[in-house]
């Protein structure tokens, strides 16, 4: 299995490239589902969730080619094709790794009328149910069905008939797969509380390209006129605004200046809003985002929450970072029960944090001390790599597999605005 190793202490100056966003990607990837046309995504960033995801679409059917990425360029392009679809089902295996398989129900359910999605199951951040998805089927004309650990849901008559969907609380997942099954059913939907966060905006106006009729786009209420069928498209996936914000924290534990190339700066304004607070300067130019820290960070309450809240996969990185402020921050987490993981791994390493419920106090110390490190999940794992690069000595973090499921090309982009890290495979 795969480390990286990072000997801290080096500030970061230089461009580093942002990569397409993940979480776009794999609510875009699904969209391929719901025309026999081929839909091609541009940008799309190189990730195992990614791959996982192409496979996962070509066990129902989806052909997907990648088109000539060089080894040394970001992202690449992909063209899917759904001609016919072969199954309808998205088995365990596939499932139980990768969360956003249930994102294929939505796209399924509006173009063939039924969906087999094995539950998810346990969650390293949380319980993570799928309850909201299984009502918004429902609320659209779905009938449901549990059996075996599997969910299935069908289209009386083999189309939905469309519907008004309201979320109790606002759920990107859940939202993305109302408005991929309602585009295609037989009458009008309305979605209200749907999430707001720029990877629906960017679903949406994928949607669109491919013939859907939508508005309200990026606002609390959707309206869905259902088509009878949508055609192929080409689409360019939204920048990472996660990644650029990971990136961000890495310019202020360092104490250095990092130039984000390509970000899409009005979709993170509340991660570089709390920079700010931080004592971090940001400088918006016309195709990058330039973080500057010089004088030290001051420390922050912070509260996670849907966007244009302050995004719960920032959580991990912040709290590393405001590790080394000088004095007490207070961190909320309000989305997922449970993902404090990195806690004691950051503990491991020097910081001084303790939880309770839901909020974790962060006392800023003056220096961090490397260790080795694992974390159970993505974020968390970037927290990692975050404390490693501004902590005394030598870092390892051990299962680089959940930093590769999200950040393209980590330790290259890295080391080459200065950070000394690098990956070492251990067979
Ligand atoms: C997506 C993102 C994830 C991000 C999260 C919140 C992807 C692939 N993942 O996850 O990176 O952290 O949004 O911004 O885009 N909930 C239910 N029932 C459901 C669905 C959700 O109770 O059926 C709860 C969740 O447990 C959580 C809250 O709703 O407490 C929000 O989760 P949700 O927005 O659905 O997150 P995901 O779409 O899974």
């Amino acid at each position: 299995m795969d480390r990286i190793l990072i000997r801290g202490g080096n500030r970061l100056s230089g461009r580093l490239p942002i990569s397409g966003a993940k979480n776009a990607a794999l609510t875009l990837m699904p969209c391929a589902l719901l025309t026999e046309e081929p839909l091609t995504l541009r940008n799309l960033p190189r990730l195992a969730d990614v791959d996982g995801f192409g496979h996962l679409l070509n066990q129902l059917g989806v052909s997907t080619m990648v088109e000539g990425s060089r080894p040394d360029e970001f992202g690449r392009v992909m063209t899917l094709k759904a001609g016919r679809l072969t199954s309808t089902v998205a088995p365990y295996d596939i499932v139980r790794k990768m969360r956003a398989s249930i994102l294929v129900l939505g796209p399924l359910v509006g173009r063939a009328g039924e969906a087999t999605v094995s539950l998810p199951g346990g969650c390293a951040i949380g319980n993570r149910p799928i309850d909201l998805h299984l009502k918004a089927m429902e609320a659209l004309g779905a009938e449901i069905e549990l059996a075996a650990g599997y969910v299935k849901a069908m289209a009386p008559g083999g189309r939905l008939p469309g519907g008004r969907v309201s979320f109790p609380i606002v759920s990107v997942g859940a939202t993305e797969n109302a408005l991929m099954a309602a585009v295609l059913a037989k009458g009008p939907s309305v979605i209200e509380n749907a999430a707001r966060e720029p990877e629906i905006v960017d679903l949406c106006n994928c949607l669109v390209a491919m013939g859907a009729s939508i508005s309200g786009i990026g606002t609390e209420t959707i309206e869905i006129e259902g088509r009878d069928r949508l055609h192929g498209a080409t689409y360019r996936v939204m920048p990472d605004r996660i990644e650029a914000g990971s990136y961000a924290c890495a310019a202020a534990i360092t104490g250095g200046s990092l130039d984000l190339v390509g970000v899409a700066a009005a979709d993170m304004r509340a991660t570089t809003a709390a920079l700010i607070d931080a004592g971090v300067t940001i400088e918006e130019h016309a195709d990058f985002l330039r973080v500057t820290a010089t004088n030290g960070l001051s420390p922050l309450t912070l509260s996670t929450a849907p966007f244009p809240g302050f995004a719960t996969d920032m959580q991990a990185q912040f709290m590393a970072m405001l590790c080394m402020a000088d004095g007490a921050s207070v961190l909320t987490e309000t989305i997922f029960e449970n993902r404090y993981m990195h806690v004691p791994e950051l503990a491991r390493m020097g910081a001084d944090i303790q939880v309770r419920g839901r909020t974790a106090v962060v006392r800023g110390v003056d220096k961090m001390i490397g260790a080795p490190v694992m974390a159970t999940d993505l974020r968390a794992s970037m927290s990692l790599i975050l404390a490693g690069l501004a902590a005394e000595g030598e870092t390892q973090v051990q299962r680089v597999y959940h930093l590769d499921r999200g950040y393209e090309r980590l330790e290259e982009k890295l080391s080459a605005v200065g950070a000394d890290i690098e990956r070492v495979s251990d067979g």
